[in-house]
């Protein structure tokens, strides 16, 4: 089969279409043939060497496909051959065939193309976890979604409608039209300003009650700040050390040093709360996935859950593909096909 091997820590040339031996389905294991593998941002802080979760190179990155079941191990049932899937992967999707455990496996929804299928998993569960499970979202509540217009950042927006919260998101600017069209309510521009005033301003002073964080480092204290009494903030990744080489190294640990601390007796007095999530830690609990897969599910029939797919990539434009997101042009999400 063909991958796409990160083969060493780097700027976008380190990545390889190679011939790699097939996978061969362990018991309990089903193999995918990919159709359309999802492109994350961890994939690129890999790529960089400023991801702590990722396997050691060379390694085959990917998190997530849509496909058709090839073949499958022993004790998984043989129906399974031949049917449109979804799977969760630990590494690995970026390739042709993929083998991951039945119970990261569930049935694509005809009304969702191979590409969007590729779009749920990583997107779809972080926003879940981050404003669901973990920030406990209401309706009526107001939720700050950083970088909106990520692939993250849309799953979040879809879900924290459907909860009928009110929705504040930062993201460039060009990327404004399109995330009012989505039913943003309010879009900030935070890189030509300072988004934590304009914040304040639109909330009447108060804040709001949920933000989710993927920047990390001074960004976590600006957010907390943005918190109204009740607020919860959710930390999720640090994309604001992204870069190659010595500067990405660089940035990491001016990142780290800026990062603030929240003391217990603090939180105490404002009345504000602050959780992390990291879905990559989280492979045992096979059940919340499932249940929170379900609920997704549920979604993407009911039409709520709406994976916008900004671009498709071959396996051979990969390089292209990273670059499309460091440059932050993508809106939702990037996929590979092989
Ligand atoms: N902890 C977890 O379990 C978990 C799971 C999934 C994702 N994440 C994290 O969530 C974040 C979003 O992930 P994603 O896959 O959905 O990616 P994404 O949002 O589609 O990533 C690209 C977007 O991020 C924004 N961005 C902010 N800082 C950037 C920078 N320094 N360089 C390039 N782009 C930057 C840009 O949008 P704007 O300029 O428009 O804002 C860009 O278009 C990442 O930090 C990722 O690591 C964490």
């Amino acid at each position: 089969m063909r991958a796409i091997v990160t083969t060493r820590n780097g700027d976008v040339d380190v990545l390889k279409v190679e011939e790699c031996p097939d996978p061969v389905p362990a018991k309990g294991q089903v193999l995918t043939r990919v159709k359309a593998s999802g492109l994350n941002f961890a994939d690129i802080l890999a790529r960089q060497g400023l991801y702590p979760d990722g396997p050691p190179k060379p390694c085959v990155m990917g998190y997530e496909v849509a496909g058709t079941v090839e073949a499958v191990g022993d004790e998984v049932d043989r129906i399974l051959i031949g049917k449109s899937v979804i799977a969760m992967t630990r590494f690995g999707g970026q390739a042709e065939l993929v083998a991951a455990p039945v119970a990261q496996i569930f049935e694509k929804p005809e009304r969702l193309s191979f590409e969007q299928g590729a779009a749920i998993p990583v997107n779809y569960l972080t926003a879940w976890a981050l404003l669901v499970a973990m920030g406990g979202l209401k309706k009526g509540e107001s939720v700050l979604i950083h970088n909106a217009g990520g692939g993250v950042g849309l799953a979040a927006l879809d879900i924290a409608k459907h909860l009928g919260a009110k929705t504040y998101g930062t993201a460039s600017a060009s990327k404004h039209d399109f995330l009012n069209q989505r039913g943003l309510d309010h879009a900030i521009d935070y890189r030509n300003q300072d988004w934590l005033p304009v914040l304040m301003d639109l909330t009447q002073g108060r804040g709001v009650e949920l933000a989710i964080d993927p920047l990390g480092g001074p960004s976590w204290k600006k957010s907390y700040k943005a918190l109204r009494t009740s607020g919860r903030m959710g930390v999720f990744g640090m994309s604001i050390a992204s870069a190659s080489g010595i500067k990405g190294k660089l940035r990491a640990l001016k990142a780290l040093a800026q990062t603030p601390r929240f003391h217990p007796l603090g939180m105490m007095n404002r009345n504000k709360g602050v959780f992390g999530l990291n879905l990559g830690h989280m492979w045992n609990e096979g059940e919340k996935f499932a249940s929170w897969t379900r609920e997704i599910m549920r979604g993407v029939e009911e039409g709520w859950i709406r994976p916008h797919v900004d671009r498709a990539f071959s396996f051979d434009q990969v390089a292209d593909a990273h670059r499309y997101i460091e440059s932050r042009k993508n809106i939702g999400k990037v996929v590979l096909v092989p």
